[in-house]
């Protein structure tokens, strides 16, 4: 079912609603304005400009170098393609990881510099405070717990988290301390299916779950990776919605051809 007609403008109440209602809540990334404008106009509820971007759109292999500077940049096209969805932005590392008030004053600039609706940050406990303070100003947060990609140099891998009991009481724990601090919604990041089903029974928020199955509240995908165009990447938790890395190569193939051939332009095709 679509919430398209239901929800005008995609807010953090429509969210809730669409979890008390039982209908799934639809995400995806996007880092430019005209595949914003297309997610947007397809009716998809949640677009995040994800630190992602270092991978698929810088070809760095972590999330970790993308900068400030660079998440608003994204964020302003972006948001000017959108006019339903709700428009999320990844606070890149060393942003709020300095301290609380450098947190909320890197929150705030997002949201002064962007027109996105809400910043998210990684990790549980440990950024509750900044979570808080975050919100206690009117800036909408989303938690996202599991696997946090910026701190692969802690766990080392990308392998799925919260598989052994300590690890899983751990973000059931997290789950709520971000319940509590404010947060309104999680994403939950490669985890065990039956563990997100207790993390989305547990808490009001909703959750959005990306290698988590399917018993959270949403699903979110990166883009690039959901519509095949980064094809070196593809773990289990990706499905292929399209083959775009294909169609632009035999696109690209056939106007070569074209070129070479005097084939393009024709006259009506010139003045
Ligand atoms: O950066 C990102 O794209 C994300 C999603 C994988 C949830 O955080």
């Amino acid at each position: 079912m679509g919430t398209e007609q239901q929800f005008k403008r995609i807010t953090t109440k429509a969210l809730n609603l669409l979890k008390q209602k039982g209908i799934k809540i639809t995400a995806l990334t996007a880092y430019d304005f005209i595949t914003a404008k297309i997610l947007d106009e397809a009716g998809i509820d949640l677009i995040l400009v994800g630190d992602s971007l270092s991978n698929v759109f810088q070809g760095n292999d972590t999330t970790l170098p993308v900068t400030m500077d660079e998440m608003i940049y994204h964020t302003k096209a972006v948001t000017k393609g959108v006019s339903r969805a709700m428009v999320m932005v990844d606070m890149p590392f060393m942003s709020y990881q300095l301290g609380v008030d450098e947190g909320f004053r890197n929150a705030g600039r997002i949201m002064k510099e962007t027109s996105a609706s809400g910043v998210k940050l990684e990790g549980g406990e440990r950024v509750a405070e900044t979570v808080r303070k975050i919100t206690e100003a009117g800036i909408p947060v989303m938690g996202h717990i599991g696997l946090t990609p910026q701190s692969i140099h802690v766990f080392g891998s990308y392998r799925e988290r919260g598989r052994d009991k300590e690890e899983a009481k751990e973000i059931l724990k997290d789950a709520k301390i971000l319940e509590e601090a404010g947060a309104f919604a999680l994403v939950l990041e490669k985890i065990p299916s039956s563990l997100a089903k207790q993390v989305t029974e547990m808490v009001k928020i909703p959750t959005v779950g990306i290698g988590a199955g399917l018993y959270c509240d949403g699903q979110i995908l990166v883009s690039p990776d959901m519509l095949g165009l980064n094809v070196d990447f593809h773990p289990r938790f990706v499905r292929y919605y399209a083959h775009l890395a294909d169609v632009v190569s035999n696109a690209v193939k056939k106007y070569i051809d074209d070129v070479r051939q005097t084939k393009f332009p024709t006259e009506e095709e010139s003045y």
